[in-house]
């Protein structure tokens, strides 16, 4: 294969995929190899491009630590995160919608009794969040996990501060009735990192780097669907316009605020806070799936 030009490039590239064992791979880099040649082409990509672009995904590279993710923030604002995640989770009307995963969870968080305060510490104003948990027929799903996690009232995840314990984050498990409930510090907008390659293309491309403020939730029960979501705060500025494509309407709830006074956990707040309900409804397993 030799004296390759223009026209014979594409097809000179996906001829060296004939040989590929594994049937997924081939059509994966089948369909990746045609589409950035039709990039280029339509582009009519220049070589000094090309190079901006070699370099851009050289410094997103450079970027990664084992707490900052640059790849997840560049796939998260260019809509392929919602892409896959929409695909990945067509559910029946009714089922608590999924959304992005982000960049921020941390698979060992500490584990806390139903009521406990899972801001642990964090500055903010308290808010106390419950719901239940249901599967779309209606039925209670008892003892289901949901992992919880939540930027401070600054915008940052506690992976991002330097050592210090786990705030804004822990694991709960629901009651016999699927119910659950807990403190922390109400969220507010924060932006996506962008010191970084990522905020220096959203710049670029007149982006704000804004996320509309949110809780995390990862809710799992055996015999449903993994449900990885979060819900908003209705009245936000950023909710039209969240820099990584993750809000869906049904995710957003009222946050209450309550004069200072009795709180739902029976204790006195000085302070104003915040009262979050909200509910989540699973998606079964598809039968086929349950091994
Ligand atoms: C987050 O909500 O934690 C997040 C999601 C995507 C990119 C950056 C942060
Ligand atoms: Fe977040």
């Amino acid at each position: 294969m030799r004296n390759l030009n223009e026209e014979t490039i594409t097809q000179a590239v996906l001829a060296r995929n004939n040989d590929m064992k594994d049937a997924r791979l081939k059509e994966v880099m089948t369909s990746l190899i045609q589409h950035l040649h039709a990039f280029a082409r339509e582009t009519r990509l220049t070589e000094e491009e090309w190079a901006a672009g070699i370099q851009f995904l050289t410094e997103v590279g450079q970027a990664c630590t084992p707490t900052r993710q640059e790849f997840i923030l560049l796939s998260d604002t260019l809509g392929l995160s919602t892409l896959v995640t929409a695909q990945n989770h067509r559910k029946p009307q009714g089922c608590t919608e999924a959304t992005v995963f982000g960049p921020f969870y941390v698979d060992d968080a500490p584990d806390y009794a139903l009521g406990a305060d899972v801001g642990n510490g964090m500055a903010g104003e308290p808010c106390f969040v419950s719901g239940q948990v249901r599967g779309i027929g209606g039925e209670i799903v008892p003892g289901a996990k949901l992992e919880v996690w939540q930027a401070d009232s600054e915008g940052f995840y506690d992976v991002q501060r330097d050592g210090g314990p786990a705030q804004g984050r822990g694991t709960l498990l629901a009651d016999r009735e699927g119910r659950f409930n807990f403190q922390s510090i109400v969220a507010e907008s924060y932006p996506i990192p962008h010191d970084g390659p990522v905020g220096r293309m959203l710049d670029a491309m007149g982006r704000h780097p804004w996320r509309p403020a949110h809780l995390h939730f990862m809710v799992s029960a055996p015999g449903y669907e993994t449900l990885v979501t979060h819900v908003f705060r209705e009245g936000c500025e950023y909710l039209d316009s969240d820099a990584v494509f993750g809000v869906r309407s049904s995710l957003i709830a009222d946050w209450v605020e309550h004069a200072p006074g009795r709180t739902p956990n029976g204790g006195e707040s000085a302070t104003p806070f915040y009262t979050l309900d909200f509910d989540f409804i699973l998606n079964p397993v598809a039968k086929e799936k349950v091994a």
